[in-house]
């Protein structure tokens, strides 16, 4: 079975298609011209949705490369850190502006934990994934616990891996092995619960 990925962000597709390796997976990119989606949901489960939905339709609209058993899947996800009441959350992709790199976001979380004078705070990363298919819509979700740090250690993984160490540990994950955020991490969690779901299809 074919999972399309409805994400352009190549750590995610990278991190997918490495869990994902029982399924051929592919990112919509490669089969239409990508496109923005505006995320304008205040939930993780709400932003996949209408990500999930949006290449749902667009491959539909694009008679070329509907298949009726088409599965997209899109992830949602982020970071929420304690001392900040839970930002960036849903905002984690744009903390630092419009249009921040991961570095710029990254930097901007440094400094906004700095300025509430600690070094560090618990948090933790959400991902929702929303699977749409024919047969209707579907969404599970994971999480990993941790710490966030007011530095980057390592350059491993993505986004904010390199300040976030998770429970358990003493290194940042952007330190660790890849094949230990394969197994700790929310984005691994969350589809398990999807694998579960695909495989009754
Ligand atoms: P979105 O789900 O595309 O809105 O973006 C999620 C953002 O959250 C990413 O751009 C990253 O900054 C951050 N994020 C989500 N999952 C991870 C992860 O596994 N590691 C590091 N950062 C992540």
């Amino acid at each position: 079975m074919k999972l399309v990925l409805a994400t352009s962000n190549k750590g995610k597709v990278r991190e997918i298609k490495e869990l994902c390796k029982e399924y051929e997976v592919i990112s919509y990119g490669e089969l239409i011209e990508e496109f923005e989606i505006i995320e304008d949901a205040d939930s993780f489960k709400e932003n996949a949705l209408i990500k999930a939905r949006a290449v749902f339709e667009a491959l539909k609209d694009s008679s070329q490369e509907y298949d009726k058993d088409l599965v997209v899947i899109a992830d949602d996800s982020g970071i929420s850190v304690d001392v900040l009441d839970g930002k960036p959350g849903v905002y984690s992709a744009r903390y630092g502006g419009k249009n921040a790199n991961d570095k710029e976001n990254l930097y901007k979380l440094i400094k906004d934990i700095k300025a509430k004078g600690v070094e560090s705070s618990p948090a933790h990363y959400t991902a929702s994934i929303a699977i749409v298919t024919n047969k209707g819509e579907y969404s599970v979700h994971g999480w990993m616990y941790g710490v966030a740090l007011t530095e980057a250690i390592g350059d491993g993984g993505f986004g904010y891996d390199p300040m976030f160490i998770p429970l358990g540990y003493d290194n940042t994950l952007g330190e660790l092995d890849d094949e230990i955020k394969k197994k700790l991490s929310h984005r691994s969690k969350a589809l398990d619960l999807a694998k579960k779901i695909i495989k009754t299809f």
